[in-house]
């Protein structure tokens, strides 16, 4: 496997191409950033922390049967992944009332929601990711509804296992984000898995082990990414 160029710089991480077309290498940088990047930050060890965890997930979800576009971790920084074309729509899965629906919507944090919430956000961060319903993606063009239906059905499975999996290593998943991609015409889950797109509370002691650290000034960050990878690679699936 050969690193080629730079396909693309975000926030978190770079895209490189491979001498395999198929295949790309997402690079997870040790950058923080939240509200909209207003709140940044340099922390050491974060990009390494979010790979493994990123891996660590992605290669339960492909256990599961639940496509993504993991290939393999390569090392402390970097993952090779299947090459996709990103739907520019971040899909946010809620079981707990926390961030930004108690802020939009005045619903009391640690609400609970049975069945679960899907939204639909627009991925856009000159228009800041605003929240949009199916109509909008319709309208815009971002995907087919056989997509949406798609993304809907895997993001709930996604919830589902890693929900049940946190919940016996003692974390609660309160929400996260997902991002889609195609792949030979097929819906796969993409971007990354890692308590920068994910809430997760320490069931006993409601600890946030998550970006919260960083986004209210919390605690330690990667303490608390340390913790979630301890329970996880000890943990029994
Ligand atoms: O901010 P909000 O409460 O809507 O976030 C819901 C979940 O989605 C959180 O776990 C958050 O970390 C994640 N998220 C993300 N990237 C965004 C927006 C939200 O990973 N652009």
């Amino acid at each position: 496997m050969e690193k080629r160029e730079k396909l693309y710089e975000g926030k978190a991480k770079i895209i490189y191409a491979t001498d395999e077309p198929d295949k790309v290498i997402a690079h997870f940088k040790d950058a923080a950033t939240a509200f909209d990047a207003v709140k940044k930050a340099t922390i050491k060890g974060k990009g390494a922390l979010n790979n493994t965890i990123s891996s660590f997930f992605f290669q339960l979800l492909n256990e599961k049967g639940i496509p993504t576009h993991f290939v393999k971790k390569l090392s402390d920084r970097e993952m090779l992944v299947y090459k996709v074309e990103i739907i520019p729509v971040e899909v946010v899965v809620r079981n707990i009332a926390a961030g930004s629906i108690v802020r939009r919507l005045g619903i009391p944090e640690k609400t609970k929601f049975s069945p679960p919430l899907v939204e639909f956000y627009l991925k856009n961060d000159e228009l800041h990711d605003p929240i949009i319903c199916e109509e909008h993606i319709y309208a815009m063009n971002l995907a087919k509804p056989e997509e949406v239906s798609k993304m809907k059905e895997l993001a709930l499975k996604v919830n589902d296992i890693l929900k049940d999996f946190m919940e016996k290593q003692g974390v609660i998943l309160v929400d996260f984000k997902l991002e889609f991609g195609r792949k030979d015409g097929k819906i796969v889950v993409a971007d990354e898995i890692s308590p920068d797109t994910c809430r997760f509370w320490d069931a006993k002691t409601g600890e946030s082990l998550d970006k919260d650290r960083f986004r209210f000034d919390l605690g330690d960050l990667i303490e608390g990414y340390k913790k979630i990878l301890e329970k996880i690679e000890k943990g029994e699936n």
